[in-house]
Order: structure tokens, then C-alpha cells, then sequence
């Protein structure tokens, strides 16, 4: 059984108040916390105080990044090590987001160099993948996404342990524009996804993996998402800085 992972990105917003205001106003139930995973992604700075806050209020919330450097120290101006998040407390980090992919570079190469750096320190990579618009629409979402895949995450297979990593499938159309891809779109792209990781990983490493959908998930489409097969948790950008509708998705009804 694949353990839900129900993970919010606060890309690059909150501040300090919000992170008080936030983990004082989430609450969900005590079923929810013992079968699901709960998780949000901070900005850097605010990650120390998001495990100290939270570990007297709300132990159950685990805390990440949402991107990292593969080096472990040095002369690299601007750049935040495994070994720095985990000191702050970091229990998953983000890698390969989209916006990242977009907007600074990223390539699948630095997103599996990332990856390998994150195992080796032990901070739970959540590897991001997904299709842009125009991609879909000329028909090319399966190789897009399918070399994404390859060549973030399969690329170490035989070099590193990949069993418990976690996947997240964001359609880039879908992020941030209020249109969420349907379910059977979704569930469609993650399990050929799935079949990708259980033909290089072998099925027991392959089914273990959790693969999220990312993509204005929101606490009205949370339950259908969640009831695809191969949907094992959301990836939350905008619903995710307000702690009742995070709430509501953590606690989407089976
Ligand atoms: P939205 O939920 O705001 O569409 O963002 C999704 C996302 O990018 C999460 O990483």
C-alpha cells in the first residue's frame, strides 16, 4: 500500500506570521494523520522555523524544500546543500518543478544530479515532471513526460536505491491557471508513468513509488483525483497557503 503524500508548494510566498498563522489554523483528523502524509514545501528561510514552530503544534506536518544544489559545500554563491536542509529540518525537497525547468535553466541532467544528491543525504527528492500546453496539443504529453522520467529519474537505476522516491506528474497548463486536468487525464499520464518505472525499477520498487498529480488541485476535485488508481497524493501550489482548504484537501474523502 502506497501511504497518501498530500503535499503543499508554497512556491515563492509566506512569510513569517504565515507560517505561524498557518500551522496554528491546520487541522484535520486523527485518521488523516496516522494514513497520510502530510507535507509543505517552504521558501528557504522560513524552513527552521516551520520544523520549530511545528514540532510542539503540529508534529504531524513534515516539512520541505523546494529545490536544492547537488554539491555538498563550497564556492557556489546562492546555492542551499542537502546537508543545510536537513539541519533545518527538511524531510522532502521539490526538484525539476517546472517553473525551475522554465525559468532557471533546469535540465533533466541537474534534476537527476539533484536527485542523487538528496538519496546519498537522505532528504526524500519529490521529482516533478510534465507537459506544457503546446506540447499536449501536438500530441506529444507520453514522450515529453516519458523522457523526463528517463532521464531524471531512471538514469540512476542500478546506481542508486530509488524504492520510497516520490514522483510528481504537473501539467504545466494545469498549474496556477485554475484548469485542472481531468481525472482520467491525469490517472492516464500517471500510469504510463507507473509502467516507465515498473519496466526499469522491477514491479516491487516501481509500485512503491508514489506518483502525485500536481495542477489547481483544490479541495473541490481533490476527491476525484485521489480516487485514481495511480494518483497516490497532490501536489499543491495556490490551495495550499490556506490551512483550511489544505486541510480539506489532506482530508479528501476515499
Ligand atoms: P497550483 O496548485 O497553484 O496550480 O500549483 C501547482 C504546483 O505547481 C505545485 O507544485
Amino acid at each position: 500500500m502506497r501511504k497518501p503524500f498530500m503535499a503543499g508548494n508554497w512556491k515563492m510566498n509566506g512569510s513569517i506570521s504565515h507560517v505561524k498563522e498557518f500551522i496554528d489554523g491546520f487541522s484535520v483528523s486523527e485518521e488523516v494523520v496516522k494514513t497520510r502524509e502530510i507535507v509543505i514545501c517552504a521558501p528557504f528561510t522560513l524552513l527552521s522555523l516551520c520544523s520549530e514552530y511545528g514540532a510542539g503544534r503540529k508534529p504531524y506536518i513534515r516539512f520541505g524544500a523546494q529545490n536544492v544544489y547537488f554539491e555538498p559545500k563550497g564556492a557556489f554563491t546562492g546555492e542551499i546543500s542537502v546537508a543545510m536542509l536537513k539541519e533545518a529540518g527538511c524531510y522532502c525537497c521539490i526538484i525539476g518543478h517546472s517553473e525551475r525547468r522554465q525559468y532557471f535553466g533546469e535540465t533533466d541532467a541537474t534534476v537527476n544530479k539533484k536527485m542523487n544528491a538528496l538519496l546519498d543525504g537522505g532528504v526524500l527528492p519529490v521529482v516533478c515532471v510534465g507537459e506544457t500546453l503546446e506540447e499536449r496539443e501536438s500530441g506529444r504529453t507520453e514522450a515529453v513526460v516519458s523522457g523526463q522520467v528517463k532521464g531524471s529519474v531512471i538514469a540512476s537505476a542500478g546506481t542508486k536505491d530509488l524504492a520510497g522516491i516520490v514522483v510528481a506528474y504537473e501539467p504545466v497548463w494545469a498549474i496556477g491557471t485554475g484548469k485542472t486536468a481531468t481525472s482520467a487525464q491525469a490517472e492516464e499520464v500517471c500510469s504510463m508513468i507507473r509502467g516507465l518505472l515498473n519496466e526499469a525499477l522491477g514491479e516491487t520498487v516501481g509500485n512503491g513509488i508514489r506518483i502525485l498529480y500536481g495542477g489547481s488541485m483544490n479541495p473541490a476535485n481533490v476527491d476525484e483525483l485521489m480516487a485514481q488508481p495511480n494518483i497516490d497524493g497532490g501536489l499543491v501550489g495556490g490551495a495550499s497557503m490556506k490551512p483550511a482548504d489544505f486541510a480539506r484537501i489532506a482530508s479528501y474523502v476515499e
